[in-house]
């Protein structure tokens, strides 16, 4: 936030220039997921910290998971390193994460487990995750933009309801068909769980948030108005009531053209765009309303040569003509060669 609370500057930093409405010549560049596995320095690290949630609990180890992909790479945004399973581990529910089989959560089921859901985030749980946002924010450069970022409601319920990641969400999905009631209240507190949490970031030095909708491409067009663009709409709400102008970005994964409803309706600075997104519709539909990041399969990122440069240049010629931050349509997959992020930097930054 700017000193006078009007919040984040703008200053020199490309990234917010995007948000704000400007495109930039060469377009900013980060990757959803930088941090991570694909890093040799990553795992090294991870080695040593133990569990991937103590490496998020600990705001040293964090930071410097946090810096590394910006270091190496010079991309133009930092993301904080942590997850969106925090928010219901926050809430008081038990969150591990198993090696080689991913998040494992107590599954709730009832209106029972829902009501016993805590009304607010733990402060304990999230006090070292805002040191690690106070960290890297001192660490970074006046181009470099830092990230925070929560999970959208939906996407976190999906996993709070199964207790683990499933195909097609259906145990959320049916949860919410046979018990609407109890489902809204689930997503009420999570919107206002959000709220909290994205605030503490940005108070901490977050200098834009982004809205991880990772299953909203599952929804039937109205169970994804009332599951995940309302409850978006009130957390960009809630938190630009307590952060004047915070910057929002949306990635509801998926969603085809229901993404103009969504940007219409949400009130988010930008939206991310999936890999299956249509170049021309959001050249044509979404890029004349708001910003928009994206979206190189991870795949072709992956498979590298000919098929990566070609999935860079349409994404370049359809959308580096309006404001855009150039990223990935999904996270980067743990077994990409660090030469294929070299090499789609060199096309992108030419
Ligand atoms: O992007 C970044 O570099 C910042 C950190 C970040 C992580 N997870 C680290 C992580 C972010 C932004 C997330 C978001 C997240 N987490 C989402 C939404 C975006 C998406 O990718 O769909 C979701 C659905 C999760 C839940 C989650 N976390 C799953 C399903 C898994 C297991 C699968 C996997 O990729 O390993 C995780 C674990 C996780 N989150 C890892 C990392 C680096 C791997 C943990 C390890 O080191 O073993």
């Amino acid at each position: 936030m700017r000193e006078d609370g009007t919040g984040p500057a703008v200053g020199t930093k490309p990234v917010l220039r995007v948000l704000a409405g400007e495109r930039q010549a060469v377009p900013p560049v980060w990757l959803m997921r930088q941090a991570g596995r694909y890093l040799p320095e990553y795992r090294a690290l991870r080695e040593k910290a133990g569990g991937f949630l103590d490496l998020c609990f600990n705001p040293e180890l964090a930071a410097e998971v946090t810096l590394q992909p910006v270091r190496r790479f010079g991309f133009d945004a930092a993301i904080l390193f942590s997850d969106i399973l925090v928010v219901p581990l926050a809430l008081g529910r038990k969150v591990e994460f198993l090696v080689g089989e991913g998040p494992k959560l107590e599954p709730l089921t009832d209106a029972e487990g829902v009501k016993r859901l805590a009304k607010r985030i733990d402060a304990m749980v999230v006090a070292p995750i805002y040191e690690t946002v106070r960290r890297v924010r001192k660490s970074l450069d006046d181009k470099t933009t830092l990230i925070g970022f929560c999970g959208a409601p939906w996407t976190v319920a999906t996993y709070m309801v199964a207790g683990e990641g499933t195909p097609d969400q259906a145990p959320a999905r049916m949860f919410a068909y046979r018990e609407p009631e109890t489902f809204a209240l689930l997503i009420d507190r999570l919107v206002g769980a959000s709220i909290e949490y994205l605030v503490g970031q940005l108070k901490a030095g977050a200098e834009c948030v982004q809205l991880f909708d990772t299953w909203a491409g599952v929804l039937s067009q109205g169970e994804f108005e009332r599951w995940s663009i309302e409850p978006a709409k009130r957390i960009v709400e809630g938190v630009r009531g307590q952060v004047k102008g915070a910057r929002i970005i949306g990635f509801p994964r998926g969603v085809g053209a229901k993404l103009w409803r969504y940007v219409q309706d949400t009130g988010v600075d930008a939206v991310g765009l999936d890999w299956t997104q249509g170049l021309i519709y959001a050249r044509d539909h979404i890029q004349p309303l708001k910003p928009v990041q994206g979206n190189v399969d991870p795949l072709a990122l992956l498979a590298g040569g000919g098929a990566l440069d070609r999935e860079v240049d349409a994404v370049m010629e359809a959308l580096a003509g309006g404001p855009f931050i150039f990223n990935l349509g999904h996270g980067i997959l743990p077994p990409t060669p660090i030469a294929h992020v070299e090499r789609m930097l060199k096309r992108v930054r030419g």
